[in-house]
């Protein structure tokens, strides 16, 4: 992909914010920025992170690398102690940052911390009418939503009463009723089931296939991040350590060692079977259909179809 920067292997922060040179256009820059909390505990440091139109970029990286902490930076809810964040060329922190929150929506970790009120149609007309809709439009707004995540039935209830996965569904109509440009995911799926899991990552891939949105997408769970990222982004200690294509960056073992992660499943395996085979090939499936469909088994295939692997 263009504009990659794989990291070295040892790890190292990527040191500079280059010029980004996808040919997309860039809304939103984070631009060398570290955050220091009240405690003195380093959040994020020197970071450099760059949001283009239309994409699914995962933040990956194990707990307390600053995934959370750089989420919260996006749409102006944390400043950093240094460097900046901007969403369309407007500082955060200056003059009519305030505002940007319209165009960056967060959808965090805890559903609880997003949802207050004493219906779900009120939680999730709140942003509409914030915006400053008529309640008639931010009635239709909010139902709209409700329906994008599957979840009209709900309108009706009160948010303490949901299970999980519907509180997370709400709290995402929430963030779609107000259309912003960029939708930040921390941690989706990671409390879910299964299935509410898949439903998650449905939304996650409609929001960019037929709204067109940039979703911002910080998860440890690299196997969701290998199904759905155009670019992937490694998080360690406060730091970018990588930025590439999901093929670059979870088929490099040593980054991903030396970022504290594990390959995703699907990679794993691959790697294994064709260790086993001695097998050699420059293909780099990232899940199992693509497996299934590699070229490494095509032989496999010919003739009258299904054949064992001896
Ligand atoms: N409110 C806070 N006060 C002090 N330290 C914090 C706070 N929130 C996060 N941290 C620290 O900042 C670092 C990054 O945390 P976080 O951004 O939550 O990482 P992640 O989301 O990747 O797990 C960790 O060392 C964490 O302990
Ligand atoms: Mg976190």
């Amino acid at each position: 992909m263009n504009g990659s920067v794989p990291g070295g292997p040892g790890g190292e922060a990527i040191p500079s914010c280059a010029p980004g040179q996808q040919e997309r256009r860039e809304l939103l820059h984070v631009d060398c920025a570290s955050h220091v909390y009240p405690d003195g505990t380093r959040g994020i440091h020197e970071l450099c992170f760059r949001v283009y139109e239309g994409e699914i970029v995962a933040l990956c990286g194990p707990n307390g690398a600053g995934k959370s902490t750089l989420i919260e930076h996006l749409n102006g809810l944390l400043q950093p102690s240094s460097g900046r964040v901007t969403v369309l060329g407007k500082e955060t922190g200056g003059k009519g940052g305030a505002e940007l929150w319209r165009f960056v929506g967060v959808v965090f970790q805890r559903s609880d911390d997003q949802l207050f009120a004493p219906t779900v149609l009120d939680d999730v007309m709140f942003g509409p009418l914030n915006l400053g809709l008529p309640p008639d439009q931010a009635t239709r707004r909010a139902r709209d939503a409700l329906a994008a995540v599957g979840a009209p039935d709900l309108e009706a209830k009160m948010p303490a009463y949901l299970s999980g996965g519907q509180k997370r569904l709400v709290a995402i109509a929430g963030i779609l009723a107000m259309d912003p440009l960029i939708i930040a995911f921390d941690e989706p799926t990671s409390d879910l089931d299964p299935v509410h899991g898949a439903v998650i990552e449905g939304i996650i891939r409609d929001l960019r296939d037929r709204r067109g949105k940039s979703v911002v997408l910080a998860t440890h769970d690299l196997d969701l991040a290998s199904r759905i990222a155009d670019r992937v982004c490694l998080v360690k200690g406060g730091s970018l350590i990588a930025d590439g294509s999901p093929r670059e960056i979870f088929y490099n073992q040593d980054l991903l060692k030396a970022a504290g992660l594990l390959e995703p499943a699907p990679v794993r395996f691959f790697r294994d079977l064709c260790r086993e085979y001695g097998i050699e090939t420059t293909d780099r499936p990232l899940t199992l259909e693509e497996i299934s469909r590699s070229p490494v088994f095509s032989r496999y295939g010919e003739g009258s179809g299904r054949k064992k692997l001896e």
